[in-house]
């Protein structure tokens, strides 16, 4: 990780060479005053539809606002995952189709994982398809939801079921609007950045242990080195692994047990939060797996401690209404369960060669049940 100051802006290139797509992310301070430059330089001509999330619009309109282009659109959307649907997606289209937006239309993202994955969505589908530019306002925005190229809406029967990959040409990540995020919120970040690093790369994983104080305090210098570190992971990861046939598995890590964990609280307990306590449990597994040593869960299970997130199931819940939950998750194999097992700081179990590796396997019984106890399940 490199310790530079806050205030420079980071470039992190993106890049998958079979289908030869390339983007770019830039991490800072005004990094969303970039934005009339890349248009110039990659869409002249180009008129932006700004899909923008109420919640960081109320916040922060001013700043979208000034870095818009004249005769763009701000087509404002409400924001939570239950307005992540189809039909949100319809009011979309059909406003841009009201206006006769053509192909030479940018739709920029501008909210959370909720607005980007819908904004993302609809510019897989316009027209077949228009460039996207992802303005991530949230640390799970910018650590996770904006990179990779997964974009959807959910169904009533299950999150993020309808979708389509689509890259996006930019990810500008102003890391001015995170004072506004609540507490809550910047956990849920840093629980997917430490899980990244956890699986995928040690020595971010030591510097995240170095900073978690500063992390811990949301000072912008150090959330801003987070946030490169992460979107370097994450796009190695893809970059490797665009549609999900093998390495990208590895970023479920935790979320084998941490879906579980959403579901059975009717997604009243936080991703962050579920995804805590997955990773912890999930290290557990491995543990009883003989995979990993207590030294590296140790080290795990203290970082995310260290930011707040907690380590155990909410009081109340029940083990077996867990079990069901997990059972029914999209990723499961003929209704199998399969879990990354992390082998040490920044190393995961992986089998097999070439387009067959694999890197989610089955666990015995009796390691399952040890990682259920950890949680106090
Ligand atoms: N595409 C992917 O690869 C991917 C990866 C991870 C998660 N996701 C998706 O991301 C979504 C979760 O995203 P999220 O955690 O960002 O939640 P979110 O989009 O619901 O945003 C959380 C809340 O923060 C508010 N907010 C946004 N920016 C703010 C700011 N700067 N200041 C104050 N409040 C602000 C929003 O209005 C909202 O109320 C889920 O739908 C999930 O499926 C997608």
């Amino acid at each position: 990780m490199n310790p530079g100051p806050a205030s420079v802006l980071a470039r992190v290139p993106l890049s998958a060479p079979p289908r030869r797509w390339s983007a770019e992310a830039l991490v800072g301070p005004g990094a969303l005053g970039r934005l009339p430059g890349l248009l110039r330089n990659r869409f002249p001509d180009f008129r932006v539809a700004a899909v923008a999330d109420a919640g960081a619009l109320r916040r922060h309109a001013g700043r979208l606002e000034a870095a818009l282009p004249p005769g763009s659109l701000i087509l404002e959307r409400p924001c939570g995952e239950e307005h992540k649907t189809r039909a949100e997606k319809v009011r979309v289209e059909d406003e841009m189709l009201r206006r006769r937006l053509g192909r030479d239309t940018v739709i920029l993202g501008f909210g959370g994982g909720v607005v980007t994955d819908l904004a993302g969505f609809v510019a897989a589908t316009y027209l077949r398809g228009v460039p996207y530019v992802s303005v991530p306002t949230t640390l799970l925005g910018a650590v996770d939801a904006s990179v990779g190229g997964k974009t959807g809406v959910n169904t009533r029967w299950g999150k993020n079921l309808i979708g389509a990959y689509h890259q996006p040409a930019a990810i500008l990540v102003d890391t001015e609007v995170f004072g506004t995020l609540p507490d809550a919120e910047f956990r849920n970040g840093l629980a997917e950045a430490f899980k990244m690093a956890a699986t995928s790369d040690a020595e971010a994983f030591a510097a995240f242990e170095r900073e978690a104080g500063a992390l811990r305090r949301r000072e912008p210098a150090a959330t801003a080195r987070l946030i490169t570190t992460s979107i370097r992971i994450k796009g190695a990861v893809v970059g490797a692994d665009e549609l999900e046939g093998g390495l990208r598995e590895v970023l479920n890590f935790g979320h084998t047990v941490g879906h579980g964990l959403e579901r059975a609280s009717d997604y009243r307990l936080a991703h962050g939060a579920a995804v805590a306590v997955g990773v912890v449990s999930e290290c557990r597994i491995a543990r009883s797996e003989g995979a990993l040593r207590a030294r590296d869960e140790a080290r795990v299970t203290a970082l995310l401690a260290s930011a707040g997130l907690p380590s155990r199931a909410p009081a109340g819940m029940r083990r077996r209404d867990v079990r069901k939950a997990m059972g029914s998750d999209k990723k499961a194999r003929r209704g199998e369960l399969r879990f990354v097992v992390l082998e040490g700081i920044g190393r995961v179990r992986a089998a097999g060669d070439g387009s067959g590796r694999r890197f989610a396997f089955p666990v015995s019984e009796s390691s399952l049940d040890a990682g259920l106890s950890r949680i106090g399940l």
